[in-house]
């Protein structure tokens, strides 16, 4: 294998290489339709944070758009773990890519092909925000997106074009407002705690991701006796919310300040959401999570 000037090593199909020479087909669907998955997960002190429920999360996601999974679980995370001991990974992401695979140009393809498999990682720091301090700001805008997005599919024009509004806005994220309410982040779940002091968060449907930090926040929130409610929220309410916050993989857990311009509860990072932020992160470190 030759070097790589950055160092970094990546997966393609069976084969780790330098990223520099790594390469897809033109005629990759992924690349000309976007007909493709994805999923994210996190590391951690070297541990892998909620993988089984990502893997099991791109299973359902291949599935319901017809690819074949090419791996089993135990598989993927043979793989994972390889690419993150040669990139000498602690803290930041894995990802993962899987599309339908290399045909012709056509809407249409043959249903033998071989599922094409890229695989990075990424160095993050996920324990340390530089926006936790502080507070992350969201502005709201349309959801743009289709009517599946139940479905981690590497279709992501309208969350792209959410986070060049949020980045151009100077802040951290884009929730998405559909019928009056809000969806979900561009790359995130939402969520709201109300002066009853309850935990509101969507339900799952096909309007939105299955957040796995979601589930998982939503199960130590349960054990800790915090209560929760899963119904939609408008874009007032949440303004009007004592603490706000979002969840994914790459931010555990974010208190939000700031929902366009009205200051969300004192304008500071919320008890609730970074005591949630601690629960996620000491659970990674004790227990089967990884
Ligand atoms: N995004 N909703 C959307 C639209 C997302 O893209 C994500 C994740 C989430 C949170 O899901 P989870 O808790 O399983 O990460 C919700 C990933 C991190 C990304 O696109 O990079």
């Amino acid at each position: 294998m030759s070097a790589s000037p950055s160092g970094r090593i990546v997966y393609v199909n069976g084969a780790f290489g330098p990223l520099e020479t790594a390469s897809v087909p033109v005629m990759d669907r992924g690349f000309l339709f976007g007909d493709g998955i994805y999923e994210v997960t996190a590391v951690i002190d070297g541990r892998f944070a909620d993988n089984e429920a990502h893997l099991a999360r791109l299973d359902r996601s291949l599935s319901e758009i017809e690819i074949r999974n090419p791996h089993t679980a135990e598989e993927w995370t043979a793989i994972q773990r390889e690419l993150v001991q040669r990139n000498g990974l602690t803290e930041g992401l894995i990802y993962i890519e899987v599309t339908r695979g290399v045909a012709e140009r056509d809407f249409t393809s043959p249903d033998t092909l071989a599922p094409t498999v890229v695989m990075f990682t990424q160095v993050k720091p996920l324990r340390t925000n530089g926006n936790l301090a502080k507070g992350a700001s969201v502005i709201t805008l349309p959801d743009l997106r289709w009517a599946r997005r139940d479905i981690k599919s590497v279709s992501l024009l309208a969350q792209v074009l959410a986070k060049r509004a949020a980045a151009k806005a100077g802040v951290a994220e884009a929730w998405m407002v559909e019928d009056g309410v809000v969806t979900e982040g561009a790359s995130s779940t939402a969520f709201i705690l109300t002066e009853a002091d309850e935990i509101v968060t969507r339900p799952l449907s096909q309007a939105v991701l299955p957040g796995v930090t979601r589930r998982t926040i939503l199960r130590l929130a349960a054990e800790r006796g915090l209560r929760f409610v899963e119904r939609p929220f408008s874009v007032a309410e949440a303004q009007g919310a004592r603490e706000a916050f979002f969840t994914s993989a790459s931010t555990i857990v974010m208190p939000v300040v700031r929902i366009d311009d009205v200051t969300v509860g004192d304008g500071k990072p919320g008890p609730v959401a970074l005591r949630l932020r601690e629960l996620y992160l000491e659970a990674l470190s004790t227990d089967a999570m990884a």
